[in-house]
């Protein structure tokens, strides 16, 4: 337990170890589950709870924030399982208390808890929960990062709690950005959490940060990670929002994913970019093979596009695992509509093409209706019906 100001309590739980969170982020600087205790004249409130796996360890970090005081609200900011799966827990050790949260997350925490009956109060935006000498105010704040989310604001002491917002998987035991020992890696982990949660919501990180831009905030209080403060990290880290959200004003992007056994999809590969050029010589146009690059790297280019391509290797009747691999890390949230065609060689039979354009569809990609395929090897004519089909494809777009 640490004390953050005269009424605000950290009752967090510090997880170092971790190196892999919710199957897919790495975090190879552990995170925090962050929950505070907020003690006003008269009532006391929690915010955020627990991962359920560290039930026990959060309820002696919890009664210790509390003391002599008996909690009356849980507010919870969005319902994440990460900071919800100890709330049936809570709920039980504290039979009176009333979880405070917005009315979709009022649905999620039933599912959640499995207890029709926890006392539960709605908020809407502006809505405020006096604790006495401390108010409470609630700022919706959808899709940062769930549907269900919103951020609260401690007038009296100026901390806004927000949620994931503002936060990071980064774990270090003085839970404040002045206590940081490694800022670069506590950078590195900020912006790799930005991509990873806020990045697929870019407009709606712009709300937020418009929401937030009247306030005078003493400190953010996020829900991973260290809290941030005016004059350490708080206007780097938002600043940092700013400019990842704003539009993009680069030159058109079309990059082709290939996976290739002999060369010929290469060859391919290579040809429909130079027809994509002819058409656009300004657009950025590169061909890459998928084994040869990041995964990471290669999902955050496909992500950013503006149109894309894939060179399907079947291999087993199927699209071999990398070209799968690339098509997990589609953000499915705005891939909507994305122009994306098919092109490669192929030896027996060809089943990736179906495959991938079926993956492709079912995930809302405006699928060009002409796929560029051959069995085997590309003759000199081959590669220029295939650049062909580059300059057709580009002028669809
Ligand atoms: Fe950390 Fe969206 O839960």
């Amino acid at each position: 337990m640490k004390q953050l100001s005269h009424s605000v309590f950290y009752n967090g739980i510090l997880n170092p170890a971790m190196r892999v969170f919710d199957v897919i982020m790495r975090t190879e600087y552990g995170t925090s589950y962050n929950s505070y205790v907020v003690k006003g004249s008269e009532k006391t409130a929690i915010i955020e709870a627990a991962h359920l796996r560290f039930a026990e360890s959060y309820k002696e970090e919890l009664e210790e924030a509390l003391g002599e005081e008996k909690p009356s609200y849980l507010i919870l900011n969005h319902t994440e399982p990460d900071h919800t799966g100890a709330v049936a827990k809570l709920a039980d050790w504290f039979p009176e208390i009333t979880v405070v949260c917005s009315q979709a997350a009022s649905i999620y925490i039933k599912n959640i808890t499995n207890m029709p009956d926890l006392n539960i109060r709605v908020v809407r935006d502006g809505d405020t929960i006096s604790l006495g000498d401390k108010t409470l105010r609630f700022i919706n704040a959808p899709f940062l990062h769930w549907p269900d989310s919103m951020f609260t604001w401690l007038e009296e002491e100026r901390f806004l709690f927000s949620c994931d917002f503002l936060g990071a998987h980064y774990c270090e035991p003085g839970v404040m950005d002045t206590k940081i020992a490694y800022p670069d890696a506590y950078w590195d982990a900020m912006k790799y959490y930005y991509a990873c949660i806020f990045g697929p919501f870019g407009p709606y990180v712009k709300n937020g940060l418009e929401k937030i831009s009247g306030l005078d905030i003493a400190m953010v209080c996020p829900s991973h990670g260290p809290a941030l403060t005016p004059g350490v990290q708080l206007e780097r880290v938002i600043d940092y929002y700013k400019r990842q959200s704003a539009p993009k004003q680069s030159p058109m992007l079309i990059p082709l994913f290939y996976c290739t056994a002999y060369g010929n999809t290469k060859k391919i590969a290579e040809a429909v970019a130079e027809g994509i050029r002819n058409v656009f010589p300004k657009a950025s146009v590169a061909a890459y093979n998928i084994i040869e690059h990041g995964m990471e790297e290669l999902g955050r280019l496909l992500n950013a596009s503006d149109a894309f391509l894939i060179g399907a290797l079947t291999i087993n009747r199927d699209a071999v695992p990398p070209i799968w691999q690339l098509l997990s890390h589609i953000d499915a949230v705005n891939i909507a509509k994305r122009p994306a065609a098919l092109f490669g060689s192929f030896g027996w039979s060809g089943e990736a093409f179906p495959h991938v354009a079926g993956r492709l569809a079912s995930l809302k990609c405006k699928v060009f209706d002409k796929q560029f395929k051959l069995n085997f090897v590309p003759s000199e004519k081959d590669l220029e019906n295939a650049a062909a089909f580059g300059e057709e494809f580009a002028r669809s777009l």
